[in-house]
């Protein structure tokens, strides 16, 4: 196994993010507790059912009752073509871990979330990366996808809406995306962990999932981020390869068992009443996109930034005199504001703004981010 380095966006989360005042750098739309929840859902939650429940394994794949919530979100997918993990960042590892090894190829859309390039790099595959540019809206150019593909490219990996940009793959690229993935006969691996969160297209360009096109297609999901629910640890890998799903499974028995059955309850009452959390979640989107687009427009001159068009993150380029590393890390110390700096994703002179978690982190953590701003102006 290659020596693999630390994941270092998720340490500097972990070194920052507890006691925050304003935190910009979360990625969840703002989490939601039992309590919150149930007045949302309108029903009493279970709790006989968790207070009942033997703490055995319990369901070694997930529950069937989950499972079928689970293949309700996608079009033509089944209990069958679920399998239950600890979050998005357990199903992107399982789907890795199961499929690609040495001597395959993968190419992995940079930026994205920097466990997707990491790990099959440690599982000894070769990785190379296709860069995603602002002025092609981050999204991936399929003539140079092209030209990355090999004979033995096992694996393209999209992040679809993607962290950090927000940006979305439309439905035409994603079938060019497919039909280069066919000439290899490759997987593509989505992860798809901020879907449904679609908040600035029409309903008529949402993509599908790469599950509903591609019999090769992987999607990776979890309860965190558009469901506010990153507390009770729950994703899944959904496919309609039976290959990947056996593989997957057999994988799974070595770092997983189960899924904790008190999750996977939580997670089925929760996916029962998805209309009202999404709906909850939507309406917080479209209220901190309008903050967003303010400081947008009031920092202008040295500012800029794709809007993103889903998901709950956005990537702006700003000109000041320190570097987004330095810039972030004086925000924390002076004004207990919390935003993820660039050099995390490999890309200095950048932030990601986490739009998702409250109205009040927002509205504080970019007015101290413009203060900060004004005291490093943009070098002339
Ligand atoms: C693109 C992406 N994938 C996976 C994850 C991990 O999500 P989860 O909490 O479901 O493990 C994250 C978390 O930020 C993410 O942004």
């Amino acid at each position: 196994m290659v020596k693999q380095n630390p994941f270092v966006l998720e340490q500097f989360m972990d070194a920052h993010e507890t006691g925050i005042e304003y935190n910009l750098g979360e990625t969840c739309c703002s989490s939601l507790s039992i309590k919150e929840l149930e007045i949302l859902c309108g029903e009493p939650f279970p709790l006989h059912e968790i207070v009942e429940q033997k703490l055995a394994y319990t369901w070694i794949k997930g529950s069937d009752r989950l499972r079928d919530l689970v293949a309700g979100s996608y079009q033509g997918i089944g209990r069958e073509d679920v399998v239950i993990t600890n979050g998005a960042i357990g199903a992107n590892f399982l789907t890795l871990y199961a499929l690609v090894g040495p001597g395959d190829h993968v190419i992995v859309v940079d930026p994205a979330y920097e466990q997707l390039s990491s790990v099959p790099k440690m599982f000894g595959a070769e990785v190379s990366l296709l860069k995603l540019s602002a002025d092609e809206n981050y999204i991936p150019n399929v003539d140079k996808l092209d030209q990355l593909s090999q004979k033995n490219t096992k694996m393209i990996v999209i992040n679809n809406p993607n962290n950090p940009t927000g940006s979305l793959i439309p439905t035409e690229t994603m079938n060019a995306i497919v039909e280069i993935a066919r000439k290899t006969d490759a997987y593509v691996l989505s992860d798809e962990v901020y879907r449904p969160l679609f908040h600035s297209i029409p309903d008529s360009d949402i993509p599908p999932s790469i599950v509903e096109i591609y019999d090769k297609g992987i999607s990776t999901g979890s309860m965190s981020k558009a469901y506010a629910l990153a507390g009770i640890r729950l994703g899944w890998v959904v496919s309609k390869s039976r290959e990947a799903i056996e593989e997957c499974l057999s994988r799974r028995d070595f770092n997983t068992i189960s899924v904790s059955c008190v999750d996977d309850i939580i997670a089925c009452y929760a996916l029962k009443h998805k209309k009202s959390i999404l709906k909850r979640n939507y309406e917080l989107l479209l209220t901190n996109l309008q903050i967003l687009q303010k400081f947008l427009d009031e920092t202008k001159g040295q500012i800029t930034c794709v809007l993103p068009k889903a998901g709950t993150t956005a990537f702006i380029r700003a000109e000041t005199t320190a570097s987004s590393m330095d810039f972030s890390l004086e925000l924390i110390k002076k004004y207990n504001t919390l935003i993820v700096p660039g050099e995390t994703f490999g890309y200095p002179g950048y932030f990601r703004i986490g739009f998702g978690n409250t109205k009040e982190d927002l509205v504080h953590g970019l007015e101290n981010f413009k203060t900060l701003l004004k005291e490093k102006p943009k070098n002339t």
